[in-house]
């Protein structure tokens, strides 16, 4: 285990410094108001890792920041908006500190007992998450472009509007360290579950369907759309996915491309997804259904690590790791699927969830006490499954994310559920 942490915090540090290769005046400014400068989440990971591992978690004791410089990367103290006019770290001292860090790190790591790696393995999925983020980042970022797809995808295959059947009964939600030793508190504890049966998208919905839902007028329809999606709708003027044009073509890292007709729809809103699944005579699937049709397999009574099995995430299965810069198109990969026959759940897009965030009976927080806590019971929905922008140590079938349901920077899609 400890060479697989290992392995995970190097391959991690290489996404972080890769997406900071950049000039000082781009690792400073501020992108857009939703985003830190991506020099502040530079030294965040650092001083996170620190803190988790070589601080206990106390943020009182002695760092190898100045106090005044340390709190500047208190993710509950400074909003983003605010963050571009704090004294942050320049970015050769950013990438020092980190150095610095990672080198304690890895001595204390040495040290370790296997069953004292949780906290290690924490802190490789927060970094992850901040790379993610970062690509949302630069995403949003205006200009030329500064990353390239580096990993060529496979292609699809015409399965659009397909859906499969999930049959009612138990099955076990979530997590426990025993299977998944690096599952977040969230995730846990793993718990039988009863659900109805339903039907779930065999993949993701396409930009094809939803360029078919914007011909239809399903942005001029408040029919389609909750009260309070529509009126979000008005507010915001929306027409189309984020980083969609009026002419068909949509900006992805500075380029301005076309509309490719076979990829899974990205960066829409929960209530655009919404508002989609009604016009569909669908709806969202709930994460429980999601979790079910992803990880449960009803011959062995038991839950798969991935929906395709055991064997670790490889390009044939996943899209993941970033590299690909888009999701893949639809139907790319039908060896994903899982017992259910449900293709691209991991990876790709996240997929919209009709759930609140809420805790599983039993809730105990990690360490980390404020990484889940307190954000149960607000404004947010939870999304699944993971975009092409995470890596595979950050994303499993009970992993659960969530979000505001206007937020359509980061990498979201939807899958569509029907009443069986
Ligand atoms: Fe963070």
């Amino acid at each position: 285990m400890h060479e697989n942490v290992v392995r995970d915090l190097e391959r991690a540090r290489a996404r972080t410094l890769e997406l900071t290769d950049l000039d000082e005046p781009e690792l400073l400014a501020q992108h857009d108001p939703l985003m830190s400068p991506l020099v502040w989440d530079l030294a965040h990971i650092g001083q996170q890792e620190e803190l988790w591992l070589l601080r206990s978690g106390d943020p009182a004791r002695p760092g190898m920041l100045a106090p005044e410089v340390d709190s500047l990367y208190d993710a509950f103290r400074h909003k983003r908006a605010d963050r571009p006019a704090l004294p942050l770290l320049p970015p050769v001292e950013a990438r020092a500190y980190n150095y610095e860090v990672r080198g304690r790190v890895l001595d204390l790591l040495a040290r370790t007992p296997e069953a004292d790696l949780f906290t290690a393995g924490m802190v490789v999925q927060h970094e992850e998450q901040h790379d993610e983020t970062m690509y949302a980042t630069l995403q949003l970022r205006q200009g030329p472009p500064v990353l390239l797809a580096r990993q060529p995808l496979p292609a699809g295959r015409p399965v659009d509007g397909e859906r499969v059947f999930v049959p009612g009964g138990p099955f076990v939600l979530g997590a426990d360290a025993a299977t998944e030793p690096f599952s977040l508190d969230n995730e846990r504890p793993a718990h039988r579950v009863d659900v109805a049966p339903f039907w779930i998208g065999r993949v993701p919905v396409s930009n094809r369907q939803w360029s078919d839902f914007i011909a239809d007028g399903g942005y001029h329809r408040p029919g389609l759309w909750s009260a309070s999606g529509w009126s979000y709708r008005r507010q915001a003027g929306l027409q189309r996915p984020k980083f969609w044009t009026a002419e068909g073509t949509r900006r992805r890292f500075g380029i301005e491309e076309d509309v490719p007709p076979g990829e899974p729809v990205q960066h829409v809103c929960y209530f655009e997804a919404e508002a989609f699944a009604a016009w569909s005579g669908g709806r969202l699937p709930t994460e429980i259904e999601w979790e079910k049709a992803c990880a449960w397999d009803p011959d062995r009574q038991a839950r798969r690590c991935w929906p395709w099995g055991s064997a670790p995430p490889s390009a044939g299965l996943a899209n993941l790791g970033g590299q690909g810069l888009r999701p893949a198109p639809v139907g790319a990969y039908p060896a994903s699927a899982s017992a259910y026959g449900a293709e691209q759940m991991i990876g790709d897009v996240w997929e919209w969830t009709s759930s609140d965030f809420a805790p599983w009976p039993g809730f105990t927080p990690m360490i980390y006490r404020r990484y889940s806590e307190p954000f149960f019971g607000g404004d947010f929905k939870v999304l699944r499954g993971g975009s092409w922008a995470v890596a595979p140590s950050t994303i499993r079938p009970s992993f659960r994310n969530w979000d505001y349901p206007i937020r359509r920077q980061i990498f979201t899609g939807v899958r569509l559920a029907f009443d069986a």
